[in-house]
């Protein structure tokens, strides 16, 4: 998506530790008719496919899924992180480690949200290695719904997280591929 590529050029900083900041935009300050956009954007891509909800996880993704999820008119579920899990056979959990954060957490999430009939689409603002996806996914899976497919803001390709999801078929839909990043250079995968 060409706006967000030269957005993200304009904008963004790159910080160390191979982190993107595009906080003035999409993750801390939210400019929401650019975001409205990314919404048009991800309904142009998953046109044909029949979604019923769209998933999420807290924090950052909200904010957007909710956006895009107008373009879709369907509700947004998200999954919540825990420190500790009670369980009590009423959520869905998985484990996700967080490479940036460096450390695992528990995902939960209500069996009442989440149904075999459901058609998804998970909405995320980055995909890095790919951990956050794969715990969503593995919701899906274990729900029984079907999975349409993810669509990602900003992936940063060189983490491989969406390679190796599109090697098992999973259709990852991501609006910038960052392929390299430097303090003065970033470049797209074409
Ligand atoms: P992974 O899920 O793709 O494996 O990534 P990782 O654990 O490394 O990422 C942890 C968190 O950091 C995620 O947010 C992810 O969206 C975010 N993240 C990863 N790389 C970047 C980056 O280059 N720039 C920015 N701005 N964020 C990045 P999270 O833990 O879910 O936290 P939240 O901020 O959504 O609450
Ligand atoms: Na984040
Ligand atoms: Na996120």
């Amino acid at each position: 998506m060409q706006l967000l590529k030269e957005r993200i050029l304009k904008d963004g900083t790159v910080k160390p530790g191979n982190i993107l900041k595009v906080d003035s935009f999409l993750n801390h300050q939210m400019d929401i008719p650019f975001i409205n956009e990314i919404g048009k954007e991800f309904k142009r891509r998953f046109a044909g496919s029949p979604i019923t909800k769209i998933l999420t996880i807290e924090a950052s993704g909200i904010g957007i899924a909710c956006i895009v999820a107008q373009y879709f008119g369907v509700p947004v579920v998200f999954a919540k992180k825990a420190q500790s899990l009670n369980l009590d056979g009423e959520m869905y959990t998985t484990k996700v480690q967080s490479f940036t954060h460096k450390k695992v957490y528990d995902v939960i999430l209500s069996k009442k949200f989440l149904q075999p009939e459901d058609h998804v689409l998970i909405i995320d603002d980055f995909l890095a290695n790919g951990c956050a996806l794969q715990g969503l996914i593995e919701i899906v899976d274990t729900a029984g719904a079907t999975l349409e497919g993810a669509g990602i803001v900003i992936e940063k390709g060189f983490q491989h997280g969406g390679d190796a999801l599109r090697e098992k078929g999973i259709r990852v839909e991501s609006l910038a591929i960052v392929d390299s990043m430097s303090d003065d250079s970033l470049t797209f995968r074409a």
